[in-house]
């Protein structure tokens, strides 16, 4: 780095943190704001004279913004040394053991929230201050006592401070969005910028409204008197705070990095959002001999994990057609490679949402990978723009059959039925795992079987034969029967994957399985006010499948003929009882085998389904009961022990 790359650079990062930390609404990713710090750093150590005062290594923490009043921490808010692999962490372990030999270590989750002091005097709670510049942060009180994780009494009456990260959960995170969505507010970038956000709210019936938690990770100002920080932190979880969803005490570098490893692994299946794991020195006394830097604690580090963000850019939107025939316009990327995975597409979900993000060709944009699920975009960087970019405009045809489009509420449909995308896509879905579950009848092979005329419609799929497979570029005998095997072990499955696998529109799978347990196969005679009268389905679901049924009656029961599929044995209707017409939801290791108990509440009319909702009314715990339980209980959602659930059945 030369001299004027060096200026450029600390101002770039001033921009980056006055949106990041003022405006919250961050303009670039924590990756690429790392990178930065740390190249301005190297820079800084090998030319200390040429360092500038406004250069974000010069000031510890942030600014305090105006609007609340300032309060003083007891003892100072420290901040973490970050490192990024294998390397960085034996940097700071051999660093680490020459200060002290004997040392073991508390490792637990980086949250990736809002820092937040809390004091607690006389076991009540009287002030909760943000973290601010570290020493002086915001006094934000009557806020923190709308999270109810934070305990507004303890049995502790001495002086104390705990600290903790404020975060939203990630299911929280999107119902908020999608709230902001709908009234057109602009968009929290991730769920840190937005429990930030939500903290510092001057109103707080808005911060209530958020569903914060409180996740505890040290103490300041203290009279405890256990010698090993995790003793310590057993008793503040013991005073009533939430535990974090993973801790462990690790004696070597082996031990740490099997539990790194662990989280990372783990870490799409906590509720919350996890940017690293925190490696702490376990032994106070240690802790206190090894002291501070100017700016963090040399007794702990921040192992990161890979970033899920990254910035890239929007080389062009193309159309896919449905088997409902609905367009979804989807971006593709500058290929960016996400925590291992090379990123090449992002889901756009629909043309509006093109228009309210302003997302036009060229664009540079931040995009989130996580889990399994298809990146997409959640964030335009505007002030990147050079005035290139294009705006997007709504196809008018089918760009596969060429047919006019239809605008259907936000949706824009091709109305061709004979469309090639609509047929094939029907197909596919026709054997997906949901639906009739057809091994070896994937994308690549239902296009083929389509382009040589081989299969038309689902219906033709049952007239192949190995001859006419092995006419097939690529297919030989083997591939061909495993084909024929697969398709005749679709015939003779439960009901419910038959309805599924017509691909009426409205009706999955949930739908789909109460309409053959009510009708069986009578589903096809059911009438309108029969339809309604289900649990869950409405007028359009029910207008839906008669018009499916009206136009496709011959075909429905051709196909059952040659599927055969196995008619639900009809359950009697449960007598009146606490679970009836409820929705269960079990977690934990439980006395029975889940599926017993599971079978059980379902003869008692009860829903069991597998993730926790707001639709939740019912969450029955065993031993060892993890987000599930946390979540629940964040929605105030009654759970019960199977042994009180038993004992209500009683
Ligand atoms: S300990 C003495 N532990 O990360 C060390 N911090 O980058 C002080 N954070 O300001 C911090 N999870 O807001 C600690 N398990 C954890 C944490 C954690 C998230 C945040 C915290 C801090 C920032 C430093």
């Amino acid at each position: 780095m030369k001299k004027n790359e060096y200026i450029n650079a600390v101002e770039k990062l001033n921009l980056y943190a006055k949106h990041y930390y003022v405006l919250d609404d961050p303009i670039t990713t924590d990756e690429v704001y790392d990178r930065l710090y740390h190249e301005v750093l190297d820079y800084e150590e090998a030319h200390p004279e040429d360092i500038l005062a406004s250069s974000p290594t010069q000031r510890v923490g942030d600014s305090v913004s105006e609007g609340f009043v300032k309060e003083k921490h007891l003892s100072k808010m420290w901040s973490l040394e970050d490192v990024f692999d294998r390397e960085g962490l034996e940097k700071w372990l051999t660093k680490t053991y020459k200060l002290d030999k004997n040392i073991t270590f508390y490792c637990e989750p980086k949250y990736d929230g809002a820092s937040l002091n809390l004091i607690y005097e006389d076991g009540k709670l009287i002030k909760g201050i943000t973290r601010g510049d570290g020493s002086v942060g915001e006094l934000i009180t009557q806020n923190v006592k709308t999270i109810h994780s934070v305990p507004l009494e303890i049995e502790h009456k001495e002086l104390i401070e705990i600290r903790g990260e404020v975060v939203i959960f990630k299911d929280e995170f999107e119902r908020i969005n999608e709230e902001r969505l709908k009234k057109g507010e602009q968009l929290f970038a991730n769920p840190r910028n937005a429990a930030a956000g939500s903290l510092r709210q001057l109103d707080s019936t808005i911060t209530a409204s958020r569903n914060l938690v409180f996740l505890p990770y040290g103490v300041g100002v203290n009279a405890l008197p256990q010698k090993l920080l995790h003793k310590k932190m057993e008793y503040i979880y013991s005073l009533g705070f939430r535990k974090p969803p993973k801790r462990a005490v690790c004696k070597d570098r082996d031990e740490i990095e099997s539990i790194y490893q662990q989280m990372m692994h783990d870490r799409e299946s906590y509720a919350m959002m996890l940017d690293g794991m925190v490696i702490k020195v376990d032994e106070i006394a240690a802790q206190i001999d090894m002291g501070y830097t100017v700016k963090v604690p040399r007794y702990a580090v921040a192992y990161k994990f890979p970033a899920v963000e990254k910035i890239t850019t929007v080389k062009d939107i193309v159309l896919q057609v449905g088997r409902t025939g609905a367009v979804t316009p989807v971006a593709v990327v500058e290929p960016t490679n996400i925590d291992g995975v090379v990123v090449e597409r992002a889901t756009l979900h629909n043309f509006d949402e093109i228009e309210r993000k302003d997302i036009r060709l060229g664009d540079k944009v931040i995009i989130l990978r996580s889990g399994d699920v298809i990146p997409k975009i959640i964030k335009v960087l505007t002030h990147e723009r050079d005035g290139s970019e294009q705006i997007f405009t709504k196809p008018t045809h089918c760009p596969v059959c060429k047919s006019e489009l239809l605008q259907e509420e936000v949706l824009i449909k091709c109305q061709n039925l004979e469309c090639e995308a609509r047929v094939v896509n029907s197909i596919i879905y026709f054997a997906s795992k949901p639906c009739l579950n057809i091994d070896g009848l994937g994308v690549k092979i239902v296009e083929q079987l389509f382009n040589v005329g081989l299969v038309k419609s689902v219906v033709d799929l049952f007239d192949l034969t190995l001859e006419k497979l092995l006419t097939l570029e690529g297919f030989k005998e083997k591939k061909a029967q495993n084909l024929l095997n697969s398709i005749e072990a679709s015939k003779g499955k439960e009901y419910w994957r038959f309805i599924n696998a017509l691909g009426i529109e409205h009706i999955g799978e949930v739908a789909s399985k109460t309409l053959a347990e009510r009708f069986g196969f009578a589903f096809i005679d059911a009438t309108k006010e029969e339809i309604i009268s289900c649990d869950g389905i409405g007028e359009e679901m029910a207008e839906s499948v008669l018009e499916f049924v009206r136009v496709n009656r011959e075909t429905i029961l051709k196909l059952q003929e040659l599927l055969k599929p196995q008619e639900p044995i009809k359950r009697e209707e449960a007598k009146e009882n606490p679970f009836k017409g409820k929705t269960v939801v079990l977690t934990g290791t439980m006395s029975e085998s889940r599926g017993v108990i599971k079978e059980m509440l379902e003869s008692l009319g009860a829903k069991v389904s597998s993730s926790v909702s707001k639709k939740t009314d019912f969450l029955i715990y065993g031993e060892d009961a993890g987000s599930k339980y946390d979540k629940a209980i964040s929605l105030g959602i009654k759970c019960l022990t199977e042994s009180v659930m038993k004992e209500i059945l009683q």
